[in-house]
């Protein structure tokens, strides 16, 4: 089973910076899950939310930043003063750091005022081709189905939240035509369903753990890869299956 640390060890250090992802490769993480969106100059960088509000000391939408601009920004301090100076990263710095050490679980953000990145984030992992491993993943079906179509050699993934913790026919078959993983809310998981995706030939992982009892339970169901905050609450295997 895969440990793929939340935008970094996202509970000991500010989220989709350095200071994370270090933390998560130090944990023995398998992966690092991060988000990732354009500049004003379409740059691809590594951020949550559509504003820098919340995780630095800017205010405003991050499509209306250059990125020279948004490395102005402070993203660490938001965390705790030990982080003062955090910078919000670029994809290419992040694949450039630990592309032949973990693996990245991309998240594309911010459709459809992101016009164009999914084929920025193909364009810039094509030419990391060596990599340890990589996976892009969105909540948005058809941003997935246009990077399938566009890079049908990369792994990808679809985010979902399924009702009533079942995935319709309908829908197994969507994610089953562009997808290798289902990336379930972990609230709405259960052995049926994991089956279920399973036997479509998908790999299932489990978002976003954040107690050590969870992670206990989820280790125990059959799924293939937890993400979580907390990189260290899951028991890592000496030796994984290839995915
Ligand atoms: O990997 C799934 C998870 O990252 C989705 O939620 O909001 O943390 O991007 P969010
Ligand atoms: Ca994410």
């Amino acid at each position: 089973m895969y440990t793929i640390a939340h935008r970094g060890a996202s509970g000991y250090a500010p989220e989709n910076t350095f200071a994370a992802f270090d933390l998560a490769a130090e944990l023995k993480s398998d992966m690092i899950e991060l988000d990732v969106q354009l500049t004003k100059d379409r740059h691809i960088v590594v951020i949550h939310d559509d504003r820098v509000d919340r995780t630095t000391n800017g205010t405003g939408y991050v499509k209306d930043y250059t990125l020279k601009e948004l490395q102005t920004l402070d993203a660490g301090s938001w965390f705790g003063p030990a982080f003062q100076g955090e910078k919000i990263p670029t994809l290419e710095a992040v694949l450039k750091r630990y592309h032949q050490k973990v693996g990245l679980l991309i998240e594309l953000k911010g459709p459809p005022s992101q016009v164009g990145l999914e084929k920025e984030v193909g364009k810039l992992l094509s030419t990391f081709s060596f990599s340890i491993y990589n996976i892009v993943q969105s909540f948005n079906i058809r941003s997935i189905q246009t990077f399938r179509d566009l890079y049908p050699s990369i792994p990808t993934a679809v985010i979902a939240r399924p009702s009533f913790g079942r995935l319709t026919r309908n829908q197994l078959n969507v994610y089953q035509s562009c997808a290798d993983y289902a990336n379930i809310k972990y609230t709405r998981l259960n052995r049926l369903l994991i089956s279920s995706v399973h036997k479509r030939g998908l790999k299932v992982f489990a978002w976003t753990i954040r107690d050590q009892k969870t992670a206990d339970k989820l280790q125990s169901m059959a799924v293939d890869g937890i993400v979580t905050d907390y990189p260290d609450f899951t028991l890592k295997d000496d030796k994984h299956e290839t995915i």
